[in-house]
């Protein structure tokens, strides 16, 4: 029986393995991690994430050949296949500091397997790492190597959060990158194998290390760089009277262009983006292309606009001034069917209104009171400029309440924000909404969820990212 360990049980370790142990019944996966509360979530009722069918199959595997574990070094010592997939968060000190990938975490996993090793091992990147990450980690591996064999491969992870279980069923493509050697070429053909159990083999590419490092770093550069796009194209729409829903539309039905991934928004969140394009940026200056570098940057710079300029209009629309007035806050989580809230935007948008002394009521469907609490007195890092900025004061956060309903959050309110697409606010009684808050009631829509014209019948003044404004926000000039 093929071992599999898998370092790391986060949202892309769990959710990987738990597919592989589903959909190879002869391949035995250990998921191990240094968190012990991580791992007691993962062998409970309430699993440490949520991810719509998740839950289900790790029901049916947990126990029979998946096994969540703290015992990381037996585990490591066991399998024939290693994959890593801790996490590698943005250096916030240091060389390279708000830029370049934290490598701590993988360097401290490389050399406890090079410590532990007693048997050849394919170690597998499956983090988000720098291009030529393989190598260093090679040259760990091989110096404290004690005769033992280690082929390195980069395995890239394409998943989106709460899409997680039917990306991995069926991805739009599995990548694999390996050395260009025989022993690289078997491992690579060792990795192929367990993934063939239910991807198509021509969606199965194989590359060299370098590519697949890079391509992984791309793809979310490029995906980010649709939503930036569309969302400049948003504040245009706003200033000329064109509708952004019919603009990407119209643009989106180029089959050279597609569909996909251009929804305006009160900006992208979530832990890859931002910290992808950084590192990004942080490797092209690093090689001398700063032009290249600045282009990416722009990127980050057009989301942290779209979250501005989005609380200058709440400001602004609301008499220059939102002290003292209740704004209910829907959704806090960085999208839909998560209750992840890493670089959500709603903190910035939160912070924000806090800064100009609003009262908030925050409803999510997933997020926890603690979680929203501890993110909101979370001193911000500035990826521009690495200094710690100041937290929110306790005064502040005092001003925050946490409800477990929309029609509670919205009660009494001067204003509501929706910051995350959940379903659920498409379809609230708006009617009833409107009736329970103060007049003028104004609603601003980050996420183009609700009907807006509707809503304005109803009586609410409405702002909803890159729609046609009416006549109240026209003469309410607001600018980032
Ligand atoms: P995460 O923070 O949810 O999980 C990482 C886990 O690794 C944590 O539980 C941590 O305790 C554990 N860990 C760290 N060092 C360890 C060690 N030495 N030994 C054992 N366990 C250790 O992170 P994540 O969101 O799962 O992301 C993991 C990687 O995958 C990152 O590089 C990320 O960029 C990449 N990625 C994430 C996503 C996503 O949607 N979250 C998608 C694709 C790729
Ligand atoms: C992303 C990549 O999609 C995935 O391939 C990679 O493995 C990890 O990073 P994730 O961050 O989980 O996945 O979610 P994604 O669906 O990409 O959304 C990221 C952010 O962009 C969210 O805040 C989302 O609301 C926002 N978004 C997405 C938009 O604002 N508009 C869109 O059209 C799409």
């Amino acid at each position: 029986m093929v071992k599999i360990c898998c370092i790391g049980a986060g949202y892309v370790g769990g959710p990987t393995m738990a597919v592989i142990a589903l959909k190879c019944p002869s391949i035995e996966v250990a998921v191990v991690d240094i968190s012990a509360p991580r791992i007691a979530a993962w062998n409970s009722d309430q699993l440490p994430i949520y991810e719509p069918g998740l839950d289900e199959i790790v029901k049916q595997c947990r126990g029979k050949n998946l096994f969540f574990s703290t015992a990381v070094e037996k585990h490591v010592s066991e399998a024939d296949i290693i994959f890593v997939s801790v996490n590698t968060p943005t250096k916030t000190q240091g060389l390279g500091a708000g830029k370049a990938a934290d490598l701590t975490y993988w360097e401290s996993a490389a050399r406890m397997i090079a410590d532990v090793s007693k048997s050849n091992k394919i170690v597998v990147e499956k983090s988000t790492v720098p291009v030529k990450t393989a190598e260093a980690i090679e040259k760990i591996l091989t110096h404290n190597s004690k005769g033992i064999k280690y082929q390195i491969l980069s395995n890239p992870e394409f998943l989106a959060e709460g899409t997680a279980i039917e990306d991995l069923f069926s991805p739009d493509r599995v990548l694999i990158g390996g050395r260009e050697t025989p022993d690289g070429q078997k491992a690579t053909q060792a990795l192929k194998e367990v993934y063939a159990h239910w991807v198509p083999e021509d969606r199965i590419i194989t590359t060299n290390l370098w590519s697949a490092e890079l391509s992984k770093l791309a793809a979310n550069a490029f995906l980010a760089q649709r939503i930036s796009s569309v969302n400049a194209m948003s504040a245009l729409c706003e200033a000329t009277g064109a509708n952004i829903s019919e603009v990407a539309h119209a643009v989106g039905k180029d089959t050279r262009i597609g569909p996909k991934f251009l929804n305006a928004s009160v900006g992208f969140g979530g832990s890859c983006f931002q910290k992808d394009i950084l590192n990004l940026v942080y490797i092209c200056e690093c090689n001398g292309l700063t032009e290249v570098a600045n282009y990416w940057k722009q990127v980050i710079k057009v989301n942290d606009y779209q979250k501005n300029r989005f609380v200058n209009r709440v400001v602004s629309s609301m008499f220059n001034t939102v002290s003292g007035k209740k704004i209910a806050i829907l959704g806090f989580a960085f999208k839909k069917d998560t209750g992840d809230t890493r670089e959500t935007p709603a903190i910035d948008v939160c912070k924000g209104l806090l800064g100009d002394k609003a009262q908030l009521s925050i409803y999510d469907l997933q997020v926890t009171e603690d979680q929203i609490r501890r993110d909101l007195s979370m001193k911000k890092f500035d990826w521009d400029h690495p200094i710690h900025l100041q937290p929110m004061s306790p005064a502040a956060v005092k001003e925050v309440s946490v409800v477990w309903d929309a029609y509670e959050a919205t009660k009494g309110a001067h204003g509501i924000c929706i910051l995350t697409e959940w379903d659920e606010f498409k379809t609230l009684d708006y009617k009833k909404i409107f009736d329970n808050m103060q007049k003028p009631a104004f609603l601003f829509d980050g996420r183009n969820v609700v009907d807006v014209e509707k809503l304005r019948e109803i009586g609410f003044i409405v702002y909803s990212i890159g729609k046609p404004l009416d006549a109240w926000l026209k003469d309410m000039p607001a600018m980032a």
